[in-house]
């Protein structure tokens, strides 16, 4: 079974919705039994609330109900996950400075799997208006098609 980690700074936009995404492409794809996914924070703020309402509400109109309840990301999480996938390159520091020796995950920005701008990092939509949820939908929705795919060349399903 191959764990995929999605990261964010708060755990209630950008990784809790990347998470309900991808979890709504695998059980489409019907690799349940091959691959799994999972979300944190680098930070503590809000440990245990669900995703920001606004974040939820812009899952909805896709279909997606957003369950995750927020947790910051921990060492031990480097040996539990194959992949950790970061949306920016602030999570991506704090994220490899919990590197530990048994680590065995592959660290990527989310959008290293994004072919409209690859490697650019996923804009933070806290600040803004309900538009950069759903931008924030969309860049999610497009990287995690192609990491799924990825993952399928290189593991050889079908
Ligand atoms: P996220 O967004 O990292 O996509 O979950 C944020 C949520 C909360 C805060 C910052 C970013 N915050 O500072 O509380």
């Amino acid at each position: 079974m191959i764990q995929v980690l999605f990261v964010c700074l708060g755990n209630i936009c950008r990784s809790p919705m990347a998470e309900g995404i991808f979890a709504r492409m695998i059980e489409d794809a019907k690799w349940n039994q091959k691959v799994a996914c999972d979300s944190a924070g680098t930070n503590s703020y809000h440990i245990g609330e669900l995703p920001d309402e606004r974040m939820r509400k812009t899952a909805l109109k896709h279909a997606i109900q957003l369950t995750h309840r927020a947790r910051s990301f921990k060492e031990k999480d480097w040996e539990a996950f194959d992949y950790i996938l970061v949306m920016d390159n602030q999570n991506y520091r704090e994220v490899v400075k919990k590197k530990t020796a048994g680590a065995r995950a592959s660290i990527y920005l989310m959008r290293e799997f994004d072919l409209a701008e690859k490697g650019a990092e996923v804009p933070d939509p806290w600040y803004g208006d309900l538009d950069g949820f759903e931008s924030c939908y969309t860049i999610l929705h497009r990287s995690c098609n192609q990491f799924l795919q990825y993952l399928k060349s290189k593991h050889q399903w079908d």
